[in-house]
């Protein structure tokens, strides 16, 4: 008998639902998940939302043109927020998250490049640290781009346009800044970066794009950080991802892109849809998708709005600055990241200890608390960091459990 063969006869609703739910007991609680971004909790009406258009399929915009403006009029509130120009004439979607944000943005750079014949035969490259996500990695892999990863010197976290300037020429389709890094928290020089593209335009004629990764910040930022210059402000900025279903505050799946020019966007790759009557456009990866988390995303800018998401922010960051007073406390910590602007913490052990940072880590996770754990992709001889990731929803009374377990974990591992 093969293992999973598929059933014969089928379950009643409740015994299905038990089995389901029942192999799902051993995992994390995502409100003790600090190893993801994820928002693990909505308000009451925003799960209503949820619910309620569950069975909508985003991409039917004939039968739900309401679903298509909506999609618009987020993306073109996030351009505002991302302080897109005057004269600009942005376009932006929601997309499944920032992975496909990023695959949307490398894709129609790509396509800008290739459809110039003095491009013919030329091998398209894209340049970005090698701090960024993985997500940057298979969008290029993935589209057959050359990948010019920029190493990240010992000692630093990020990378500035003196790092870069080696690896841009002229096939360079994209350079990409990240506004806070998933492994340390840390930006990259965004404003000298677009300095030498500015540089690079006026001596070369090399007129190549920046795309901002804000999975993370672009949420976080334009609340707490204002007059930080990071957006569609710089002059090279073409495009921008961010995470809806991270400091967006919705459940997965939901990501934004927006374009600062929709011209940009090369027409050969705007699909045009005849077939369910009527006809739209499409520039997204997949073609059906639920409505719901993009929903929800409206729905939160609307209740939120701009107060609200920086109460939000504060809150969140108050929480984490709260962490890293009583783990500075415990005296074993360095701090990588003390949640400066992410509310993130990322810490190593330090020099001599008598424990490693994954024996803390598998003793609070036998209490209920996930955190994760890794080597620097970019820095293998940096010491191990752990990352903690502080959500809204987390409690006083969570905080204060997991400075208790903490503490439990160090006196427990001196003492072994
Ligand atoms: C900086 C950065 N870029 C891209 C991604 C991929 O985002 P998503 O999980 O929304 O696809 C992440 C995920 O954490 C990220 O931190």
């Amino acid at each position: 008998m093969r293992k999973f063969s598929f059933p014969e006869k089928g379950l009643p609703q409740k015994e299905a639902y038990h089995v389901v739910k029942k192999q799902l007991e051993p995992d994390a609680h995502p409100n003790f998940n600090l190893a993801v971004f994820a928002t693990s909790e909505m308000d009451e009406y925003a799960t209503k939302i949820i619910n309620e258009n569950l069975a909508v399929n985003f991409p039917n915009a004939t039968q739900y043109p309401n679903i298509a403006e909506i999609n618009q009029k987020v993306a073109l509130m996030l351009a505002d927020l991302w302080n897109i120009g005057e004269d600009d004439s942005p376009w932006g979607s929601s997309t499944v998250g920032s992975s496909e944000a990023i695959f949307l943005a490398t894709l129609a750079a790509k396509t800008r490049f290739q459809e110039q014949p003095k491009n013919l035969n030329k091998m398209p490259n894209i340049v970005f640290g090698a701090n960024a996500h993985t997500a940057w990695y298979k969008a290029a892999n993935y589209q057959g781009i050359e990948i010019r990863e920029v190493p990240v010197r010992h000692g630093k976290f990020s990378v500035d346009a003196s790092d870069m300037e080696s690896y841009i020429d002229a096939n360079t389709i994209l350079v990409v800044g990240v506004a806070g890094s998933h492994q340390t928290g840390y930006d990259d020089d965004l404003i000298s970066i677009n300095s030498l593209l500015e540089q690079l335009e006026q001596i070369n004629g090399w007129n190549i794009p920046l795309h901002i990764d804000a999975a993370l910040s672009g949420f976080i930022y334009p609340f707490i950080r204002n007059d930080y210059v990071w957006d569609f402000r710089l002059s090279k900025v073409m495009s921008i991802n961010a995470s809806g279903h991270k400091y967006g505050l919705v459940y997965t799946s939901v990501g934004w892109l927006v374009i600062r020019n929709k011209a940009y966007i090369p027409e050969s790759i705007i699909y045009k849809i005849k077939y369910l009557g009527g006809e739209f456009e499409q520039f997204t990866l997949n073609f059906s998708r639920g409505s719901s988390s993009m929903l929800a995303q409206y729905y939160n800018l609307l209740h939120l709005g701009y107060d609200g998401y920086l109460a939000k922010s504060l809150s969140t960051i108050v929480k984490a600055h709260y962490l890293v007073k009583e783990f500075s406390k415990l005296d074993v910590f360095e701090f990588v990241y003390p949640a400066l602007f992410i509310p993130m913490i990322v810490i190593h052990v330090k020099h001599n200890s008598k424990f490693t940072i994954d024996n803390i880590a598998q003793f609070i996770q036998k209490q209920g608390w996930h955190t994760a754990v890794a080597q620097l992709s970019f820095d293998p001889s940096y010491p191990k960091i752990m990352k903690i990731i502080i959500r809204d929803s987390l409690t006083t009374e969570m905080l204060e459990n997991l400075v208790s377990c903490f503490k439990l974990a160090i006196n427990s591992l001196t003492q072994g």
